[in-house]
């Protein structure tokens, strides 16, 4: 766990409640935090429901790791120090747009188990929905898609004797034990998992209008 460095800090409460936000928009702030193997279909389920919300009126908005590499966590590679780091940083920035009132989807591989319960444990503690949904496909299926080429560089790699980590190559995926959903992503449409997605949101409460 990352500890404040900073001395001399203090909370400065506003004047305006999540509870005011929330009203506002007609939802409650979540967290929807899809994990899975690359190519699993985690972004692609995560931009469809958040069309979907849209469409019926909702704030949603997806954070995909390929996307936030870019730009806020443009200085992290794949060690594991630096997985770590990716996934504390989005954890809070997810929490952050909870809190606003949106619903925040975030789709990051999330490769390790422990940094996926701190990410939980800071909304839970802050009294913010987190879902956990597990996009399971099996590798050998995510390899036949291989929609950016990277299991083919990554088992060159490997033959090669260099290795690059890859995620469920040479890096470990840690499945989660007790996902608020899992999606078998490997049998239907991203429509139907979309689908089974905003059921949970509803079941959830999560949609008060
Ligand atoms: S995480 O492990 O830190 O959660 P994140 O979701 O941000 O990963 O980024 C994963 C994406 O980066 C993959 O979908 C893939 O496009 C790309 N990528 C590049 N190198 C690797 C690697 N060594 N392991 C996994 N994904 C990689």
């Amino acid at each position: 766990m990352t500890e404040i460095r900073a001395t001399n800090i203090t909370w400065h409460e506003g004047h305006v409640s999540r509870a005011d936000r929330e009203k506002l928009l007609g939802q409650k702030g979540a967290t929807i935090w899809f994990t899975g193997l690359s190519g699993s279909g985690k972004s692609t389920i995560a931009f469809t429901v958040e069309h979907a919300l849209v469409e019926r009126g909702h704030l949603a908005y997806v954070g995909d790791g390929d996307n936030i590499r870019h730009g806020l966590n443009k200085n992290l590679g794949f060690s594991a120090a630096d997985r770590e780091e990716n996934i504390r940083r989005i954890g809070e920035v997810a929490k952050l747009f909870a809190d606003a009132g949106v619903i925040m989807l975030t789709s990051f591989i999330s490769p390790y188990r422990k940094d996926r319960d701190q990410a939980r444990k800071i909304h839970e503690e802050a009294g913010l929905t987190f879902i956990e949904i597990f996009v399971d496909v099996p590798i050998d299926k995510c390899e036949q898609r291989d929609p950016k080429g990277l299991y083919k560089k990554a088992r060159e790699a490997l033959a090669a004797g260099k290795g690059m980590g890859f995620t469920g190559v040479d890096d470990p995926y840690e499945p989660p034990l007790k996902p608020e959903l899992v999606i078998h992503n490997d049998q239907i449409t991203p429509q139907e998992a979309a689908a089974q997605v905003l059921a949970c949101l509803e079941q959830k409460g999560l949609l008060t209008k």
